[in-house]
């Protein structure tokens, strides 16, 4: 591979934080960091803060109306590769904005209606203040979920150049999922977020990083989601910059995890130092309505292949 896992965290470092490359002379002269609570820097004054791109046309996130989502039938299934490793997790970190996962490199996705294969990055997560006060970016006909995951996948042909992939339109690609309240009284379910979340213990303070040990894959944290069933649309990032240069895919079917867990979030890290106050309500206002596409009804080749291997196993028993 041409570029180093450290050159692609490097440049999502730059276009995820404070101020990516285009935009720094106006956050020097701005001089104000941005931030979600505080009345000089919250999302309503990020168009002033960031004015280059958080004022722009094509905002993330967004309300998601499906009555007006349209099927495209080039939104086929994805390919993820390597998200069944229980080493490609590598680091938690502590933000201060958020908790985020650092992936090593060979993680990647293809299909689902993109150009190109797209490398897996980081995840990190967005939430509200325990299942009771939800906190997901995006809401889907007005209902907010309790928590949302997002995985940031960068342009393999981009080969982390950061110049281009400023100016590409689709050189990031986001994953979005959606995290619900599990029925019933289940504590410490499922398994994978109850590892996850025993180590936000040890990033309690902004900048704390934690080397997580092999043991959980992606396909663990995303379990139960049929992720052939998602919404499509062109957006940008949901923190300043805000940049215009994301390919929004939004799942529809949320991972389940019990209340006490998703709970650890906002009781457990901080926006920065021991003193300081509990991480809470770290999400973005929604933003003007996008057009927004789905994919087509895929139950049914599900059901088509599945019938088909059946049928086949009927047909060779026949010869046993
Ligand atoms: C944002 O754009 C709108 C319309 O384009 C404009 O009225 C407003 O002044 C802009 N805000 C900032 C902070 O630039
Ligand atoms: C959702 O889309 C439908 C169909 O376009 C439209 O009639 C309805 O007003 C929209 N709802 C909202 C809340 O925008
Ligand atoms: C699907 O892809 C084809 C080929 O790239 C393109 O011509 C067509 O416009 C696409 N359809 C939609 C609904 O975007
Ligand atoms: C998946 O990860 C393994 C080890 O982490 C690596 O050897 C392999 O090359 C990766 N697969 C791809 C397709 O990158
Ligand atoms: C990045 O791409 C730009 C524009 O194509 C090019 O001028 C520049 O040399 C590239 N930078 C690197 C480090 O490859
Ligand atoms: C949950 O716990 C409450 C109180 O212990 C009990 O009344 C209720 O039946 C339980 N619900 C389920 C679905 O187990
Ligand atoms: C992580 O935090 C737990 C609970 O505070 C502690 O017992 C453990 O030693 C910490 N692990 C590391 C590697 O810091
Ligand atoms: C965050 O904590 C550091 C170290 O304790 C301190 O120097 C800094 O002023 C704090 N920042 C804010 C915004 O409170
Ligand atoms: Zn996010």
């Amino acid at each position: 591979m041409p570029n180093t896992p450290g050159q692609m965290i490097f440049l999502v470092a730059l276009v995820l934080t404070v101020c990516a490359l285009t935009s720094r002379v106006d956050c020097a002269t701005a001089g104000t960091e941005w931030c979600y609570h505080l009345p000089t820097c919250s999302d309503t004054n990020w168009e002033t803060i960031a004015p280059k791109h958080c004022n722009g046309s094509r905002q993330s996130p967004i309300n998601i109306n499906t009555t007006a989502a349209k099927t495209d039938e080039n939104l086929t299934e994805f390919t993820f590769t390597n998200f069944s490793s229980t080493t490609a997790q590598q680091t938690l970190e502590n933000t201060g904005k958020t908790v985020k996962v650092t992936f090593a490199s060979g993680v990647q996705i293809s299909g689902g209606g993109l150009s190109e294969a797209y490398n897996s990055l980081q995840f990190h997560l967005h939430w509200g203040n325990g299942p009771s006060i939800p906190g997901s970016e995006h809401t889907v006909d007005g209902k907010r979920y309790p928590m949302e995951l997002h995985i940031v996948n960068l342009k393999s042909s981009l080969n982390g150049n950061l110049t281009q992939a400023l100016a590409d339109s689709t050189s990031l690609a986001a994953l979005g999922f959606f995290i619900e309240e599990m029925s019933g009284n289940a504590t410490g379910e499922p398994a994978s977020w109850k590892t996850l979340t025993s180590y936000l213990a040890n990033i309690t303070n902004k900048g704390q990083t934690f080397a997580l040990p092999s043991g959980i894959s992606l396909d663990d944290l995303l379990v139960g989601v049929n992720r052939a069933k998602y919404y499509r649309y062109l957006g940008s990032l949901t923190t300043p910059a805000c940049n215009e240069v994301v390919v929004w895919t939004v799942f529809k079917e949320p991972i389940k995890v019990s209340k006490d867990l998703i709970d650890l979030f906002s009781n457990t890290v901080q926006v920065n130092g021991s003193s300081s106050p509990l991480m809470t309500n770290v999400f973005r206002e929604i933003q003007p309505d996008q057009p927004v596409t789905t994919q087509a009804e895929s139950s049914a080749s599900t059901t088509c292949c599945s019938l088909g291997l059946v049928l086949l196993s009927l047909a060779l028993w026949k010869y046993l």
